[in-house]
């Protein structure tokens, strides 16, 4: 659906150069909900202001439904455009015009027959449960509200990808909840696609299959959500799931292992298991369930006295049983 190609980004200011991104390369597929997290100053802005060249990329190619927009003017440009809906981490509404004509706008832009447009923005309202606020201004709205109308504004052209700039940032954690809800429910139910862009894992845990973690203008590491979560790579990814929270490093003596549970795994007594069959004594440090897209992922983190030989033959009976294992401590 989106495909971005070797793209890079550099912002110059009188002899001031910032590269915002480094040779880029993310394939987004049909139905979707993607997640790119960094923290600020990564390039996600500028990366998803790449795909609608709302930002003019420096190089590199960005194919939105097989077409590349590059190389399209003006005109075909614009085209393109309305088949991908945009929302912002400030609403950006239109202060002096109602919620419906907020929604009407991108409409009449395009000449739309004031019937239809009636229809359409009636529907998009009852979508959003926004009908009895079509007559109020956004002054009116709370802040959860204020971006529904803007969800509704931006699929008023019927759009295959919608990117979401920080969409939920100004908003409380319950709000969040409800607005991320609204969006997976539109994925399902017209199968569009949806680029998420976050500082929060707790957006990409709840809404999106796959996730692209941003580091100074690299992709650090990309993958469906559930690997990424069990099995984190990079140093920033495990920043961002808090990997390493409660442990006290210091006190701690002999091998530590990050286990990961997921589905098939986590029924199994699999720590008695080892115990008994390599009779060592296992201390368990931590353990807790996540729930990713409303899959249950087991972590806990153990700690046994072993040596290096056995610490691998424990390692392959845990990826046997399909638990994911990392050593944090040799
Ligand atoms: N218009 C601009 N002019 C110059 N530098 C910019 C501009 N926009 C962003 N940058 C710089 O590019 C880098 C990436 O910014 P941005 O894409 O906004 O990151 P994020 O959204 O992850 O916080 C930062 O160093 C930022 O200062
Ligand atoms: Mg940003």
């Amino acid at each position: 659906m989106i495909h971005i190609k070797n793209l890079s980004k550099v912002y110059t200011k009188g002899r001031n150069e910032v590269v915002a991104l480094k040779d880029i390369n993310l394939e987004i597929k049909k139905g979707d909900i993607y997640g790119i997290i960094g923290l600020s100053g990564a390039g996600k802005s500028s990366l998803i202001r790449c795909i609608n060249r709302l930002e003019e990329p420096t190089s590199g190619d960005v194919l939105v439904n097989k077409i590349n927009l590059i190389h399209l003017k003006n005109k075909e440009l614009r085209k393109a455009r309305k088949k991908i809906g945009m929302i912002f981490q400030n609403f950006n509404l239109l202060h002096s015009k109602t919620v419906f004509e907020n929604i009407a706008f991108p409409l009449k832009l395009v000449n739309t027959p004031e019937k239809i447009i009636k229809e359409k923005v009636n529907h998009l309202l009852e979508l959003v449960e926004l009908s009895d606020k079509a007559y109020v201004y956004p002054s009116q709205l709370s802040g959860g509200q204020k971006q529904r109308v803007g969800i509704a504004r931006a699929l008023a052209n019927e759009p295959d990808v919608l990117l979401c700039d920080e969409a939920t940032s100004a908003l409380d954690p319950k709000t969040t909840k409800q607005i991320l809800n609204l969006l997976k429910n539109i994925n399902d139910r017209l199968n569009l696609t949806i680029v998420i862009i976050t500082h929060e894992m707790e957006v990409i845990k709840e809404v999106c299959n796959r996730v692209a973690i941003l580091e100074g203008g690299n992709i650090a590491e990309e993958g469906s959500t559930v690997d990424i979560f069990s099995k984190p790579q990079n140093p920033i990814t495990k920043h961002f799931i808090n990997q390493d929270e409660n442990l006290p490093k210091s006190f701690i003596k002999g091998k530590v292992l990050h286990l990961s549970f997921t589905q098939g795994s986590a029924t199994q007594p699999l720590i008695s298991q080892i115990t008994r069959d390599f009779d060592i004594d296992v201390n368990i440090l931590s353990g807790k369930i996540e729930y990713i897209q409303n899959q249950a992922i087991g972590k806990l983190t153990i700690q046994m006295d072993v040596d290096c030989h056995r610490l691998l033959d424990i390692i392959k009976y845990f990826e046997k049983n399909y638990v994911k294992v990392e050593v944090i401590k040799q």
